[in-house]
């Protein structure tokens, strides 16, 4: 059971300074359909984070940055040494993202911070609120890249050598970021940490059909990403017959619509997309030469992924014609299971507060997948409007965002006595 104290947290929680707090990130970088476009180490991202850390500084917080650019936002504890409880998300967006995705989870934790305080509750360990760097992996490949390089799943000298669309590297733009959002505090990666507990919008339909207000987040489907270039040879679009292409874009349509028949099941459980193709010169009277098409496939069975994923290179290279094709694995990431102490935690802390709850698995991925090897860790869902998410109209309530940051509160507390 949750005790009274950590109650007491979840009920000093602020739902309409946690409301305000979301329309004013939202602001920066704010998108006509009515989203955000804050894309990782962009401008606005560090405008997102001097924001945030600006709420933090007023509240005399310690801030502090890892050498990927996560950031650490600390509320000490009454024994300095203990390790703390940490919590957050991330405040990058997709290009045409929403308000919530990632925001909720640091702006929750904040709240959680500022409501212990207001409420006078002192806890043995600190509570840090951490916002990772590059979740989305839109701008930089790959999703959860600064949770990924702070675990040691990916080496940092790689990370900072990836660059951009427009050739601009990590390093560099980590750098612009310094300039903008100057942080005095250094981290090291993998610190000691108590626990992780990651709030987030669900990103998905179940929680908001079923009228369930908690998403008790049991795992992480398993997630795979995949380059796919096709090479052919430019042409005349008037005047060369088909007999004589070599047209990449042709191949590639064929090798999607072959892919998307080995993914489509009775279940409608297996989760693929492409959702990049750049196709060379691009114009519309040339035969194009080279394609570039990503592949993103998600199940929560490694066996099931494993069965298709050992299918795509054959696949495209059946369907290439007379082009050539490379295939390039660039995420590997198997599901993932919470600790089941965590899990139990919300589902206890969510009963305590008489919020409907049912336990859920993330379709999404999120950075929880990489503190969940590390350290005792689990995730909190609210939920969010018809589910979409990756969406200029991504939305939520405020009644559910207050809701799942009380969850949050009961378990910070109920981690932080320990
Ligand atoms: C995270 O944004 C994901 O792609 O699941
Ligand atoms: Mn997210
Ligand atoms: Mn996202």
């Amino acid at each position: 059971m949750i005790n009274e104290h950590s109650l007491r947290a979840a009920r000093a929680i602020d739902g309409e300074r946690l409301w305000r707090r979301h329309a004013e990130m939202a602001k920066i970088g704010a998108t006509q359909g009515g989203g955000s476009n804050r894309q990782a180490l962009s401008p606005e991202d560090a405008a997102g984070r001097a924001l945030l850390l600006g709420w933090a500084r007023a509240r005399g917080y310690a801030v502090s940055i890892d050498p990927i650019g996560n950031l650490f936002v600390r509320r000490p504890g009454t024994r300095a040494d203990a390790a703390p409880v940490l919590s957050g998300s991330h405040l990058d967006t997709q290009p045409l993202g929403g308000r919530f995705d990632g925001v909720y989870g640091v702006l929750a934790a904040l709240e959680v911070m500022e409501a212990l305080d207001d409420s006078g509750i002192a806890l043995p360990r600190p509570v840090e609120l951490v916002v990772w760097t590059n979740e989305e992996g839109s701008r930089f490949a790959p999703v959860t890249m600064g949770s990924a390089a702070f675990a040691g799943a990916l080496p940092l000298e790689s990370v900072l050598a990836t660059k951009d669309a427009a050739g601009l590297s990590v390093a560099d733009a980590l750098a612009e970021t310094a300039v903008r959002c100057p942080v005095e505090g250094s981290r090291s990666f993998r610190f000691p940490v108590h626990a992780y507990l990651e709030a987030h919008i669900e990103q998905g339909p179940v929680l908001e059909a079923e009228r369930k207000t908690i998403g008790v987040v049991s795992g992480i489907q398993g997630l795979r990403w995949y380059n796919v270039e096709v090479t052919g040879e430019t042409a005349h679009a008037g005047t060369t017959p088909r007999a004589r292409r070599k047209d990449a874009l042709r191949a590639a349509i064929a090798m999607v619509t072959a892919l998307e028949a080995l993914t489509d099941d009775v279940a409608d459980a297996i989760r693929f997309t492409v959702g990049r193709v750049e196709v060379r010169p691009n114009s519309p009277n040339t035969v194009p030469d080279r394609v570039l098409f990503t592949i993103d496939l998600r199940h929560t069975d490694a066996a099931v992924l494993d069965a298709i994923t050992s299918r795509i290179d054959p696949i495209c290279q059946q369907h290439r014609g007379p082009c050539a094709v490379r295939v390039t694995e660039t995420i590997n990431s198997k599901p993932t299971a919470f600790d089941r102490r965590i899990v139990g935690l919300v589902r206890a802390a969510a009963e305590s507060l008489e919020l409907s709850h049912r336990d859920i698995v993330s379709g999404a991925t999120h950075d929880a997948k990489y503190m969940a090897p590390l350290y005792p860790s689990g995730m909190i869902f609210v939920p969010c409007e018809r589910g979409v998410s990756h969406s200029e109209i991504e939305n939520a309530t405020p009644e559910d965002l207050a809701a799942g940051a009380r969850v949050l509160a009961a378990c910070i507390a109920e981690l932080a006595l320990e």
